[in-house]
C-alpha cells in the first residue's frame, strides 16, 4: 500500500518511529485534520491498524488533488502521462504557469496532475502562494525527481476506503469526534525565533491565537474522551499552554529550511493526553 504521494514541508516521515509508539492499541475514528503529505496515516494505513478515517486540510489544491485519487485515479494517471513537462527549468515554469491558470472546478483532474508535477520539482516540497493565491514556489534542481506512477496512485486510492476528506478548518474537522477516536493534530508549528518563516501553509497562515484555539479544542476533545497526539516545536509557550498534557521533547531532523546552518537537529515537542508506553526508539515497528 502507498506511502505519501506528496513531498510536503513539515512531512512526518522521519518522525514515523516515534509517532508509531504514541499510538494507542485501539481506538475507533482515526482523524487527521492537518493532513498534507499525511505520513502518518499511510503508516496506520500500511500496518492495517485503522478502520475508519476522517481527514482534512484547508489546502484546497490539496483537497481537490485526493478527491481526484479518490474518485478517478485512471483519469488522473492519464493526466500525468500526457504532462509535457520534464525536469527542465522552463518546463517547470510553464506548468507553474499553467497550474495558476487551471481552475479546480472547471479541471480538477489536469489541476491534481500539475501539481503532483509542481510538487515533485519545486525547492522543497514547498506549497506557498503569493498574495493573490498564486503558486510562487521556485524549481526545486533535483537530479531525480520521479513522478507517482499508475501503481502509486491506485495504492494510494485503495488507503483511502472507508475514508472522508474535508476541505475544513481543524476545529470543525474534529467536531463528531467521540470516546475512544484517535485524532493527530500536526499543525504548522509554532515559529521558535522570530525569523521562522516556514509558518504560513496557506496564504491564511496559522498564527499565535490559532495555537491557542488548538489547545482549547485539544482539551474539548480529551473531556470527550478522545485520545489526542499533537507535534510542535518544542517552545516555553507551548510548554506552558499545555502543561497538563504529557509532553516528551525529541530531537528531529528538519530538512525544511533553506538557510543551510539552520539545518539539522532541533527539538521538537510530543503532546498527549495519554501516558503513551514507549520511550524512542520503539516498541512498536
Ligand atoms: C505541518 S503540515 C502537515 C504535514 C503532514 N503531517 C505530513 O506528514 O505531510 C500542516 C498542514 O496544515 C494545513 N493547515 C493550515 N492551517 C490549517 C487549519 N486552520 N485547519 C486545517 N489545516 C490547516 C496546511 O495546509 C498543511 O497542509
Amino acid at each position: 500500500m502507498g506511502g505519501s504521494l506528496l513531498k510536503w514541508a513539515g512531512g512526518k516521515r522521519q518522525m514515523i518511529p516515534y509517532l508509531m509508539g504514541l499510538i494507542p492499541d485501539s481506538f475507533g475514528t482515526y482523524f487527521e485534520p492537518f493532513f498534507g503529505g499525511g505520513a502518518l496515516y499511510f503508516e496506520l494505513r500500511r500496518r492495517g491498524l485503522l478502520k475508519k478515517a476522517v481527514l482534512s486540510d484547508t489546502n484546497s489544491d490539496l483537497f481537490n488533488l485526493y478527491n481526484v485519487v479518490m474518485k478517478k485515479p485512471l483519469e488522473l494517471c492519464n493526466s500525468l502521462k500526457s504532462l509535457p513537462y520534464g525536469n527542465v527549468k522552463e518546463h517547470y515554469y510553464q506548468a507553474r504557469e499553467l497550474f495558476n491558470n487551471t481552475g479546480i472546478t472547471k479541471e480538477p483532474v489536469l489541476k491534481s496532475a500539475l501539481l503532483l508535477y509542481l510538487n515533485r520539482h519545486c525547492f522543497n516540497g514547498l506549497f506557498r502562494v503569493n498574495s493573490e493565491g498564486s503558486f510562487n514556489v521556485p524549481f526545486g534542481r533535483y537530479k531525480n525527481p520521479g513522478m507517482p506512477d499508475t501503481d502509486q496512485i491506485l495504492s494510494v486510492n485503495e488507503a483511502f476506503r472507508d475514508t472522508v476528506f474535508r476541505n475544513e478548518d481543524f476545529e470543525s474537522a474534529v467536531s463528531d469526534a467521540v470516546e475512544g477516536d484517535l485524532v493527530y493534530f500536526d499543525p504548522p508549528y509554532m515559529p521558535v525565533s522570530g525569523t521562522s518563516h516556514f509558518t504560513d501553509y496557506t496564504s491564511s497562515g496559522f498564527r499565535e491565537k490559532d495555537q491557542i484555539r488548538l489547545h482549547r479544542v485539544a482539551k474539548e476533545l480529551w473531556d470527550r474522551g478522545v485520545y489526542v497526539i499533537i507535534s510542535n516545536s518544542s517552545t516555553d509557550f507551548l510548554k506552558e499552554l499545555y502543561k497538563d498534557f504529557n509532553l516528551k521533547e525529541i530531537m528531529a531532523n528538519r530538512a525544511i529550511n533553506s538557510i543551510a546552518e539552520r539545518r539539522g537537529k532541533v527539538t521538537e515537542l510530543s503532546i498527549t493526553n495519554f501516558s503513551a508506553s514507549s520511550i524512542f526508539p520503539l516498541n512498536r515497528t
